[in-house]
């Protein structure tokens, strides 16, 4: 894959796994536009963007789980062909069902679900036009299995895992890889944010945010449809699917009691 002369737009960009990956990205010498909520996180990154790239970097804040936020991404590119869009943007929320606050859940999916679906309706088109193009969509190792206590969060990214593997078939003939990047538990903020307490134990097996974008790198150069992060979490994914979606669903709840007060 070429990078030099492409320009790769990522939600996500201003934080953890989006900016590790905006970093690869601008490395290999493609123009990097990224897309962040929070105005002086965005700056920051920037900032170390800067350091990196070849070409120039723009940044765009926006709240993504706002009816709009789409079109004002459009009209900041103003019609600049996007080569590579990687949806990284999203949040989880942890706890039982029954005593989150409907709205952030609604904003959950309007982040990790219809902003990603609206923003593949805005460049995919001509992407297959010029029969070339990459979209990354970043799904989860909750993606294959229910997550009691994280309910919502999973069913978003088993929805982002299902339609990239549908769509990766459907655009492969045109030159267009479309691919979900499953990491499992990644040291970013994502944890903070989702009041999702985690154990020392279980924070050994973390991995780097580097990890995740050389292995997200690795699937834009393949052709395959998603590929999980790491070996620890490609059997643990690999074992929910064999034990089947209820008895994962009640391992999930004992290992999420234990992770979340
Ligand atoms: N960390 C993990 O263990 C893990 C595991 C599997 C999958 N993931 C997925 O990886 C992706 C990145 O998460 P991360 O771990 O890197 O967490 P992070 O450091 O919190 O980064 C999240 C990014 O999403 C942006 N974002 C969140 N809500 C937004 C909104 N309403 N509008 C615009 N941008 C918004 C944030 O922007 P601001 O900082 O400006 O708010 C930030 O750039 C997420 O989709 C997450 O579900 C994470």
């Amino acid at each position: 894959m070429n990078y030099l002369n492409k320009t790769a737009l990522v939600t996500g960009g201003s934080s953890g796994i989006g900016l590790a990956i905006a970093k690869e990205l601008a490395r290999r010498g493609s123009q990097v536009i990224i897309v962040g909520r929070d105005t002086s996180n965005t700056e920051d990154a920037i900032a170390e963007l800067a350091v990196i790239s070849r070409t120039s970097v723009r940044g765009i804040t926006v709240d993504l789980s706002q009816a709009g936020a789409i079109q004002r991404i459009q009209q900041q590119i103003e019609g600049q062909p996007i080569d590579i869009l990687v949806n990284c943007a999203g949040f989880g929320t942890a706890g039982e069902f029954y005593m989150q606050d409907a709205a952030k859940e609604r904003d959950e999916i309007a982040v990790n679900v219809v902003a990603l679906t609206d923003l593949i309706h805005v460049f995919l088109p001509a992407m297959i036009e010029r029969r070339s193009g990459v979209v990354l969509n970043i799904a989860s190792t909750a993606a294959f299995q229910p997550l009691a206590r994280a309910a919502v969060y999973a069913a978003t990214k088993s929805y982002v895992l299902s339609l990239s593997i549908a769509l990766h078939q459907e655009c492969k003939s045109y030159g267009v890889q479309v691919a979900a990047l499953c990491p499992g538990m990644t040291r970013t903020k994502f944890f903070d944010k989702a009041n999702w307490h985690t154990t020392r134990d279980t924070e050994r097996t973390f991995r780097t945010v580097e990890q995740v974008a050389n292995t997200a790198m690795q699937l834009i150069e393949s052709a395959r449809p998603y590929r999980i992060d790491g070996l620890r979490n490609t059997i643990l994914a690999h074992f929910a699917r064999l034990i089947g979606p209820s008895l994962s669903a009640r391992l999930s709840d004992s290992f999420m009691r234990s992770n979340h007060n």
